[in-house]
């Protein structure tokens, strides 16, 4: 398993990445609209990850590890999560015959649970929060012989999400520049190997929750440091950076945006009216992430990536109320 979590992280395993992913996903759309890009000031792209099965950019990363595990005969996978890596995690290890375990906290979303199930693994509930249950991952790990497959910390998942970026690449090959959520980095980090390998001069852009900004203040500092943890935006949901991801992005990046909850709603709501997708908040905050940046960005080949669709009822209600989801303008 060691030798697993050593792998390297590179444009040529990401290469190697596809092959697998391939194999089990076709291409995400990469989609210019008009509106956005009168909207923003410059030519917008959308990098359709919502429209991945299991609704985000994460199953990626999902069929590469299991890939790798189950050429390497272990026997299991087990990871924590509520969310997308849940849920990647529970459908591509079906899609290899590898029983899979998902750690969530007690009282977690019963909704995200089901789903989990549904998608073949077993979900054990315990502990109060990431940090308890994150430990018990760790116990069930050594006792059961499972491979841990960390969200961020994890170079398979790395490179399987780095795929997204061969096809940006193929598509646009002009790109100026590009913008990411950023939760555990696995996507930021991803970027940056494929993209910066292939022509340095593209600009990164990454956006987190100003109630969930761990990455941000680990950039800003320079090391890795924890914050609260408090966003409503689940891919933003994390209280520290990793180390794995974090040291490929933390001097690569052009710049970090912060947004408030109420932007991020925003973004949920011009999402559906600019390209009339249904996107969750991490998923649709690199659209006011250009809004904030569009001095910067002006007149450029932009991709602006949608990471995810999986949004709780109560965002999208809430999204939905604003005056943008009516006239597709910044409040
Ligand atoms: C929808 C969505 N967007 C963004 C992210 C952040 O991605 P990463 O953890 O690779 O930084 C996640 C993470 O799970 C996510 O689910």
């Amino acid at each position: 398993m060691e030798k697993l979590k050593n792998h390297p992280i590179s444009l040529l395993e990401i290469i190697k990445a596809k092959k697998i992913v391939s194999q089990h996903l076709k291409p995400s759309p990469l989609v210019k609209y008009e509106g956005l890009s009168r909207l923003l000031g410059c030519d917008a792209y959308v990098k359709h990850e919502n429209q991945n099965i299991t609704g985000s950019f994460k199953i990626r990363g999902g069929i590469n590890v299991m890939a790798q595990i189950k050429n390497a005969g272990i026997n299991g996978v087990i990871t924590f999560s509520t969310g997308n890596h849940g849920l990647s995690v529970a459908t591509s290890a079906k899609l290899f015959d590898i029983p899979a375990i998902v750690v969530v906290p007690e009282g977690s979303n019963p909704v995200k649970i089901k789903l989990i199930k549904e998608a073949g693994a077993e979900v054990v509930e315990a502990g109060r929060n990431f940090d308890e249950s994150s430990l018990i991952v760790s116990e069930i790990s050594k006792t059961k012989g499972y491979y841990y497959v960390h969200p961020a910390n994890e170079p398979h998942v790395v490179n399987g999400v780095g795929t997204e970026f061969l096809e940006i690449i193929n598509d646009l090959p002009e790109v100026d520049a590009v913008i990411l959520p950023l939760g555990g980095g696995s996507e930021v980090a991803s970027a940056v190997t494929v993209l910066k390998a292939i022509n340095p001069k593209i600009d990164i852009y990454a956006v987190q929750a100003e109630l969930s900004c761990a990455a941000y203040s680990s950039w800003k500092q320079g090391e890795i440091i924890s914050r609260p943890n408090e966003t409503f935006a689940g891919g933003f949901a994390t209280g520290m950076a990793y180390k794995t991801t974090f040291d490929i992005y933390k001097e690569s990046l052009t710049d970090f945006v912060l947004l408030s909850e109420n932007e991020i709603l925003q973004g949920t709501a011009l999402a559906a009216y600019h390209t009339r997708n249904l996107v969750e908040g991490a998923g649709s905050s690199t659209i006011m992430a250009a809004w904030k940046l569009r001095n910067k960005l002006a007149g450029k080949k932009v991709v602006l990536q949608f990471s995810g669709s999986n949004a709780s009822p109560e965002e999208l209600q809430n999204a939905y109320e604003l005056s943008s989801f009516r006239d597709g303008k910044v409040i």
